[in-house]
């Protein structure tokens, strides 16, 4: 894939996605380490400041990941991030993800728009095929954003993860291009 194009702007009603740029680097550091993020992460480790800057230049940069700031569309106030990574090019799959810092955005339809807008662009814009997402099965806010954006749980498993000393279940959900048709559905 190549990198998003640096001018690119998904807007929704209330907020706006724009690519993330080395000028986030101080808040998205402060967002990932975040208690209210990491505990929904499956990579809990902290992240330094370096870690942030070797993602960006290894990642984000050469295209491997599709990184945005999610923006308040009244004051620009930056609310989360939200990107598509593990592009599978013959596939056209990839996995997305997002995550609010912003506690006070919490519970306000932020999450759903972002989600709806980052979709959009996966189909519409890179013409991708499936978008996959890892959900911990306690994350009850990310399961209902999920199925609100047209996910569907594909499957659930049991104990998929020792996380901080616990087994967690984990939830996959797949979300389809709508304009396309799911192969195994033609049968028959
Ligand atoms: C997951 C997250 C992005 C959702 O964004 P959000 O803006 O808070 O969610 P929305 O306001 O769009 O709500 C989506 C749905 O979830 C529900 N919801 C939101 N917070 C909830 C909570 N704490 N518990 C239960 N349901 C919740 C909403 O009611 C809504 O469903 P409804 O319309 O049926 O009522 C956000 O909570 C977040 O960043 N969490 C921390 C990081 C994270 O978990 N990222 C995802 C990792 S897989």
């Amino acid at each position: 894939m190549e990198p998003v194009k640096k001018d690119l702007i998904l807007r929704g009603q209330q907020i706006y996605l724009r690519p993330i740029t080395t000028e986030d680097t101080e808040l998205a550091v402060r967002w990932r380490n975040q208690p209210s993020v990491v505990v929904n992460f499956l990579y809990r480790k902290p992240i330094t400041r370096k870690d942030h800057e070797n993602w960006l230049a290894n990642k984000v940069m050469k295209g491997l990941v599709h990184q945005f700031i999610v923006c308040r569309n009244e004051d620009d106030k930056p609310l989360g991030s939200a990107y598509l990574q593990n592009f599978d090019d013959e596939s056209r799959r990839a996995e997305w993800g997002i995550y609010l810092g912003d506690e006070q955005a919490y519970g306000k339809g932020v999450g759903t728009e972002a989600g709806h807008l980052l979709l959009d662009y996966a189909f519409n814009t890179l013409g991708l095929h499936k978008v996959v997402s890892r959900v911990l099965a306690r994350n009850t806010a990310s399961a209902r954003m999920s199925e609100k954006v047209g996910s569907i749980q594909e499957a659930y498993l049991r104990d998929e993860y020792f996380l901080d000393g616990q087994y967690e279940d984990l939830i996959l959900f797949g979300t389809f291009n709508p304009s396309e048709q799911i192969a195994s559905d033609k049968e028959g």
